[in-house]
């Protein structure tokens, strides 16, 4: 063997120890070492991308003092069986906790047979396992945040706005024509969000008249393709836009900027997330308002948890509902306060 290939099989047979070390869980060094898995339903979702690198963040510090973190992300791109897969993956490298943002929410029982078989506890986040399926092992957790809230902060954007500005009623008919966009059949921000917002706005004595509606599964370009649809449909007859997310809501202003639509011609937009881009456009005016889920108070609940759980200590300060949840609460936003949200992490 030449010097090269020897150099080449040392540094080989080194990287292959480093990675067996990487993957063999808790000593290493004397230190114990934590190692997380987090499941992601789809790495292109805007807000769920901002939970997880608030979590990396934050998960960080106790890396600086002196606990060895390693974490490994996983996308599922939409897929619950790649999402299993994944899941067996990051138990078999060795993982002690596992972070999970479900596909099918409604779909979670392999997963919490894998995760009981290796007594490695999941934290769900962000898509909320029906309650039954929370029962079926106590290593099991959930972070969140209440859905109503969301919608009943929503409609009551809405409803200040539209008593505010009278010019919302464009045709003057005393009636608001709207549209609403919303979110993946079966998550419990799509449904609930609009049944919440719309309910709040009657409540307020805004007097509604709804044209249509489009499901456009937490997305910009489709909430664009949809709203450009309706625009067709009810062509200058659209007050009020809702929708269930930032992303959706931002689609549908492009699709009126698409058109060069004039500005007293276009509808108020009301979102829900209070993403980078949404705090962006409620400053600069697109946006009305939206209402800010919580991604550092998220992401913190989660990170606390997960060392509680690693550790063993500290599972008593946390406040938990149902036993094993946590619910971050929501925040309404109007371009008066959306500046305090921006750079929280
Ligand atoms: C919602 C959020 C959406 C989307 C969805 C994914 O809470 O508002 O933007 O991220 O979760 O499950
Ligand atoms: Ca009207």
């Amino acid at each position: 063997m030449g010097k090269r290939k020897i150099l080449q099989a040392v540094l080989t047979a080194g990287v292959c120890v480093l990675l067996l070390c990487s993957c063999s869980g808790k000593k290493q060094g004397g230190a114990e070492k934590l190692q997380v898995g987090v499941a992601c339903y789809d790495r292109s979702d805007t807000f769920i991308n901002s939970v997880v690198d608030s979590y990396k963040e934050q998960i960080g510090s106790y890396q600086e003092d002196g606990l060895p973190v390693t974490i490994s992300v996983m996308d599922a791109a939409g897929l619950q069986r790649t999402q299993n897969d994944q899941i067996k993956e990051l138990l078999s490298s060795g993982c002690s906790v596992l972070c999970v943002n479900l596909v099918d929410r409604t779909d979670p029982s392999e997963i919490i047979d894998l995760a009981r078989d290796n007594d490695v506890p999941i934290i769900f986040f962000n898509r909320e396992p029906v309650a039954e399926d929370m029962l079926q092992w106590s290593g099991l957790y959930y972070v969140g945040a209440y859905a109503e809230q969301s919608g009943v902060m929503q409609g009551e954007l809405a409803a200040d706005a539209i008593k505010e500005h009278e010019e919302v009623d464009r045709n003057g008919d005393g009636k608001i024509q709207y549209v609403v966009l919303e979110g993946e059949p079966g998550h419990q921000d799509a449904i609930i969000r609009t049944e919440n917002a719309v309910d709040t706005l009657k409540k307020n004595d805004v007097r509604l008249e709804k044209l249509s509606y489009g499901i456009a599964n937490w997305n910009r370009a489709q909430a664009q393709n949809r709203m450009t649809q309706m625009i067709g449909q009810y062509p200058d007859q659209i007050e009020l836009v809702l929708a269930n997310n930032d992303d959706m809501i931002l689609g549908a202003i492009d699709a009126f900027e698409a058109l060069n639509t004039a500005e007293d011609a276009r509808p108020v937009f009301f979102g829900i997330d209070g993403t980078d881009v949404g705090l962006e456009a409620v400053l600069d005016g697109r946006l009305a308002g939206t209402v800010y889920n919580d991604k550092e108070g998220q992401a913190e609940a989660m990170v606390k948890l997960t060392i509680a759980l690693f550790t063993g200590e500290g599972m008593d300060d946390i406040a938990f509902e149902n036993e094993r949840c946590i619910y971050l609460p929501y925040h309404k936003i109007t371009i008066e306060n959306a500046r305090e949200f921006q750079n929280l992490s």
